[in-house]
C-alpha cells in the first residue's frame, strides 16, 4: 500500500457488528458514570472554579474508563480522544470518543450532553484521510441511544420513543428548516460564527443552538432538527453521528468539496443539504477565509 494513501476499507460485516456492539457498550457504561457521579449541585456552584475543575474531573474519568474497556477488547486498536491525544494503532481502526460532548450542558445540569464513541479507519487527525465505519452516541439523561455501523443502518434506541431504524423522510424548504448550530470557545472565531449566523438565520424557519454537536448531528437523523452546520468541530464531536446521519439517507460534507473538518461541516438529507450548503458557504466567503478563525 502506498503510505500517502490512508486504507479507508470497510472492515467485514462480523467486524462491524462486533465494533458496533462494543462503541455501545462503553458509551452507556460512560454515560451511567458520567450522571452517577455528577455531584446534584455541580450547577449551583458553577461560578467557582471548583465546578469546572469538576466537570474535567468527569470528562477524564470518563475518558480513562473509555479508552480502558476498549483496550481490554481490542489492544491493537489506536485512540483519539479530547481529554488527550492519540495513540499508536497496530490495526486498521482508531477509536473516536468525546467522554462528555456538551460539558457547559453538563456543568448547568441541561439534559443534554452525550457520549460519542466512534470506530474509524484511516486517520482520523488528517481531515478526508478517514471515515468513521462504527458508532454510537448516547445520552445519559434521556436514555437515547444512537448506533450505526457502516452498511447496516443507524438506529434509535432508549429514551421515551419506541425503537426504531432512523431513516430521513423527504426534507422541508430552506425557509422551512429548523437548522441546528453551535459555538466555538474561542472569541474570534465566535465572531465570525456570528457573521455567518446573520446571514443563515433570515434564510431558515429557526436556528436552535443545542449544546452538543453530536446530540445535534443525531438529531438531524432522527428528524427532530432538519440540518445542522458548524465551524469548529473536532474529529470527536463528529465521528459517531456522522456516520448515524449517512446511515439515515443523510449528507454530511464540507464547504465546496472539502470533507468534513474544523473548517465547516453541513448536516441534512440530499435537497436541503444541496440548499443550506449554498448558503453557508456564500456566508462563510463574506465572513472571511481566514483559517485560524
Ligand atoms: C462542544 C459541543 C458544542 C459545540 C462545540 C463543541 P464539548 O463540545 O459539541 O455543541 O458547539 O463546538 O466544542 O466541548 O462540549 O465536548
Amino acid at each position: 500500500m502506498d503510505l500517502a494513501t490512508p486504507d479507508l476499507t470497510t472492515p467485514d460485516d462480523a467486524t462491524l457488528e462486533g465494533l458496533e456492539t462494543l462503541a455501545v457498550d462503553v458509551a452507556l457504561e460512560a454515560g451511567r458514570l458520567i450522571v452517577d457521579e455528577r455531584p446534584p449541585n455541580l450547577g449551583v456552584s458553577k461560578t467557582k472554579s471548583t465546578a469546572t475543575d469538576v466537570v474535567t474531573v468527569m470528562d477524564q474519568r470518563a475518558q480513562d474508563l473509555l479508552r480502558t474497556r476498549l483496550q481490554e477488547a481490542r489492544p491493537q486498536d489506536g485512540f483519539l480522544g479530547e481529554e488527550e491525544g492519540g495513540t499508536d494503532r497496530r490495526s486498521a481502526i482508531t477509536w473516536v470518543v468525546d467522554p462528555i460532548d456538551g460539558t457547559v450542558n453538563y456543568l448547568y445540569g441541561i439534559p443534554s450532553y452525550s457520549v460519542s464513541v466512534a470506530a474509524v479507519v484511516g486517520d482520523p487527525t488528517v481531515p478526508g484521510a478517514w471515515r468513521p465505519v462504527a458508532g454510537a452516541v448516547f445520552n445519559p439523561v434521556t436514555g437515547e441511544l444512537f448506533r450505526a455501523r457502516a452498511g447496516a443502518g443507524a438506529r434509535l434506541e432508549g429514551g421515551r420513543a419506541p425503537e426504531r431504524r432512523l431513516e430521513l423522510a423527504e426534507p422541508p424548504s430552506l425557509g422551512h428548516a429548523l437548522v441546528g448550530t453551535g459555538f466555538g470557545y474561542d472569541t474570534a472565531r465566535r465572531q465570525w460564527q456570528a457573521t455567518v449566523l446573520m446571514d443563515v438565520l433570515p434564510q431558515v424557519r429557526d436556528i436552535r443552538r443545542i449544546g452538543s454537536a453530536a446530540l445535534d448531528i443525531c438529531a438531524v437523523a432522527a428528524g427532530s432538527l432538519d440540518a445542522y452546520y458548524e465551524r469548529g468541530l473536532n474529529p470527536w464531536d463528529m465521528a459517531a453521528a456522522w456516520l448515524v446521519l449517512v446511515e439515515a439517507g443523510g449528507v454530511f460534507s464540507g464547504l465546496g468539496g472539502e470533507p468534513p473538518s474544523d473548517r465547516m461541516v453541513v448536516a441534512a438529507a440530499p435537497t436541503l443539504h444541496t440548499a443550506l450548503h449554498e448558503v453557508v458557504l456564500r456566508a462563510a466567503e463574506r465572513a472571511g477565509t481566514d483559517s485560524t478563525l
